[in-house]
């Protein structure tokens, strides 16, 4: 059993007991080292409206380093940060724009969608945050010198959304050896889409989002670094199964669950074994796996 087990088993254990969670301090005494990576999904998006800058910075202000974002493309060829493939939940754009439904993105220009409010709908101290570009992002994550899981979000839709991933990832210096061994990731639902971004890119690290069959994960292990499926979706056997793969970097395959926001489930899965926790609350997670 790995000494990441062990704690994560620990914690369930307590939690089990009706205990508390076992505290930082006596998981170090233990000897424990860190738990599973934890990421921020759609930044800390319990705390802030999801996939905006506010996001961004409310992770940071929680101390964690991985923010993971959904990237589509605008009508004119922008790459936005944006969940939904349409914009009415997360926006006023049936406000701004009350012809154009359905409101999808692929529909809107950049400069529109500039005009969105995206932080209302969470608060109204967020009133007026945006709808970030790929660019404004990058730029964001980089003055709080944090990590990047970049999805690119229905991959489908959007044909040559890779290539335009790359292009500004590359422009705005994460594609340089620092950026690409320690602080960037990109997955997708779109085991085409992974493909083709370690076809052009193959020093980037992928992931592919879902639970292929066992059978299946050695076809998977050709072009992505890790299987990320829905904590829902898994046990420790499927973890062990992954993990005794190697990926195309020649390391073995890691497991990164979503979406996990409670801490009875963070120590489930941290027990499983998973290399990281994809999380709306990371101070939670962070805090049942430590
Ligand atoms: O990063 C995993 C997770 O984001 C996948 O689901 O729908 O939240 O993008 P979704
Ligand atoms: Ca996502």
């Amino acid at each position: 059993m790995s000494v990441r087990t062990a704690t994560a088993s620990a914690a369930v254990a307590a939690l089990l007991g009706g205990c508390a969670l076992l505290p930082a301090a006596q998981a170090q005494a233990a000897g424990a080292k860190d738990g599973p990576v934890v990421f921020a999904h759609r930044g800390a998006s319990a705390y802030a409206p999801e996939n905006t800058l506010a996001a961004v910075d409310a992770a940071d202000r929680l101390g964690i380093d991985w923010v993971e974002n959904d990237v589509q493309l605008t009508k004119d060829g922008v790459l936005v940060v944006v969940h939904d493939t349409t914009l009415g939940r997360t926006t006023d754009a049936e406000q701004v724009f009350p012809s154009r439904a359905p409101w999808a993105v692929k529909d809107f220009t950049a400069a529109e969608i500039a005009k969105l409010d995206a932080g209302s709908w969470f608060g109204a101290a967020y009133a007026g945050a945006r709808v970030p570009t790929l660019t404004q992002y990058l730029h964001r994550v980089e003055r709080n010198r944090q990590k990047l899981l970049l999805e690119i979000k229905s991959p489908e839709t959007y044909p040559g959304i890779e290539k335009e991933t790359l292009r500004i990832l590359r422009e705005e210096g994460w594609l340089d050896r620092g950026h690409v061994k320690h602080r960037l990731i990109v997955q997708s639902f779109g085991a085409e889409s992974v493909k083709a971004v370690h076809d052009r890119r193959p020093d980037v690290v992928t992931g592919f989002l879902g639970t292929p069959a066992v059978a299946d994960l050695p076809s998977y292990a050709a072009f992505t670094d890790q299987i990320n499926p829905s904590y829902t979706t898994i046990g420790a056997d499927y973890v062990a199964a992954v993990q005794k793969l190697k990926g195309p970097h020649g390391k073995p395959l890691q497991v990164n669950t979503w979406t996990v926001n409670d801490a009875a489930n963070a120590a489930k899965v941290a027990g499983f074994g998973v290399d990281g926790i994809i999380t709306n609350n990371p101070d939670i997670v962070r805090d049942a796996t430590r």
